[in-house]
């Protein structure tokens, strides 16, 4: 087959999410209780998520059925195209086949909402009024309202200071779907509070933004807490894009070698390499390529070891790889990939070799971004630039040794509220961060040492 768009119909979205937990390598070390050390139970989460997807962040059911009311809501963007980058092979003179799996086709412009529907759905149902969540580029706060606007929530919007300044845009787009977004520390919150009187001029971080929004839900008893990223179960819900990859290769009649997605916490990564990685696991030769920014290197650089998923320490203890939860990375334009630490399940992986972790410089994603987007004409998000520098390097190779391999890129979401940044690309103002070894060294100074962590 030699089309450019390889498109499922309505009647082939997959009916049920991925759960990976069951086919794991090794076991996933659980969360657990800062001060017992113990793993957390229900009870400890049931103040700021609702029942349905505790149970799944715990499932050992390899297959999770998608409500109908959420597959009505998946019907207004899904199944979404995997496209052959033709133009870009030609522009690159590879003999590798490239194909992107373009989630910016979503209302919000990214992967973001195929999570954000169902997790406020199922909270919808168990009565919830209100979500509250945090967001650093504006791309999580954005599809959060759109879901809540869907199923007749509140939304409330703490969103990374730095951010709340530069993008108003996503603002008004929140804003748009009746999104409340409150520039993070902020007022409204003790841990906001105590932030500010250290450092008024904050420029914020996602760890201190997700301190406010447990906060807020865990003090109010109408509202509760979604993430956007990390947790097991917003992995689960992006399997739907792995899942949908599978059946569009096996229409384009490929196998694919080599997938390059982006991680921040690892969110769309999972979604498109999960149901790869039980082949892989298998036996199947594939290379799985996890890029990040050199200014936030957490999967490269970080240690893996339990961790806070917040400045405040609010959140359990998560077994990841971090770079401390006091780390604040430097202000580089993806914002969503500007994060201390990762999913457990991503980390688990990348302590198993099962994918392999890359990180570039801001520059040389922009570069590969424009290269991209003179070729096949999508200007991408600085996020998924990333995976794209990846997969441009491999095709590269590629020409160099004659392999013609057949390279999947996840595409996560578009650049259109990113102009700024590209504005800073054309004007050759973008910094290029390598975080120091000391600052590293200094932010892991904070992570508690857990001497008797469940294995
Ligand atoms: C377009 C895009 N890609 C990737 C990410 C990174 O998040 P995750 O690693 O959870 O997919 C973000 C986060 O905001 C994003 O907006």
């Amino acid at each position: 087959m030699d089309e450019t768009k390889i498109l499922l119909s309505e009647k082939e979205i997959p009916q049920r999410w991925y759960n990976i937990q069951p086919d794991l390598p090794a076991p996933l070390a659980p969360p657990i209780n800062p001060k017992t050390h113990k793993p957390i139970g229900p009870e400890d989460l049931a103040p700021i998520f609702p029942m349905e997807l505790i149970k799944q962040e715990v499932s050992l059911e390899p297959w999770i059925e998608i409500p109908n009311e959420v597959m009505d809501m998946y019907r207004v963007w899904r199944p979404t195209p995997l496209r052959r980058a033709r133009r870009l092979e030609k522009a690159l003179g590879t003999p590798a086949r490239i194909y992107y799996k373009d989630e910016s086709v979503s209302p919000p412009g990214s992967h973001k909402p195929n999570t954000a529907v169902a997790q406020a759905y199922y909270n919808k149902v168990e009565g919830v009024k209100r979500l509250t969540t945090e967001t650093g580029a504006g791309q999580w706060g954005s599809a959060l309202s759109f879901a809540t606007c869907l199923c007749g929530l509140e939304c409330t919007i703490y969103m990374v200071r730095i951010s709340y300044d530069q993008k108003p845009y996503r603002k008004l787009l929140m804003q748009s779907w009746n999104g409340k977004a409150i520039a993070s520390p902020s007022d409204q919150t003790n841990s906001g509070r105590a932030i500010l009187a250290d450092y008024p001029d904050s420029p914020g971080s996602l760890g201190m933004a997700i301190s406010e929004a447990v906060e807020d839900a865990a003090t109010h008893d109408d509202a509760k807490y979604s993430l956007g990223s990390v947790l097991n179960h917003v992995l689960l819900h992006q399997t739907i894009v792995g899942l949908e990859v599978q059946e569009q290769l096996k229409l384009a009649g490929e196998k694919v070698d080599i997938i390059c997605g982006c991680v921040g916490g690892g969110s769309n990564y999972a979604g498109l390499i999960f149901p790869f990685v039980k082949e892989k696991l298998a036996g199947r030769d594939l290379t799985l390529i996890a890029t990040e920014p050199t200014a936030c290197p957490t999967l490269t650089r970080g240690e893996f070891r339990y961790d806070f998923g917040d400045t405040a320490q609010l959140t359990p203890l998560l077994k990841m790889f971090t770079l401390g939860h006091r780390f604040v990375p430097p202000p580089i334009h993806a914002g969503g990939l500007r994060y201390h630490g990762a999913a457990p399940l991503i980390c688990l992986l990348a302590a198993q070799k099962v994918i392999e972790p890359r990180a570039y410089h801001q520059n040389t994603v922009f570069d590969a971004a424009l290269t991209f987007a003179r070729s096949e004409g999508m200007l991408c998000a600085p996020e998924t630039s990333h995976a794209i520098r990846a997969a441009i390097d491999e095709a590269l190779k590629c020409k160099e040794t004659g392999e013609e391999k057949c390279i999947l890129i996840g595409y996560s979401g578009h650049g259109f509220f990113d102009l700024a940044a590209y504005e800073k690309y054309f004007g050759k103002e973008l910094v290029d961060y390598e975080y120091p070894q000391e600052k590293i060294d200094e932010a892991l100074q904070s992570v508690p040492v857990i001497e008797d962590a469940p294995e």
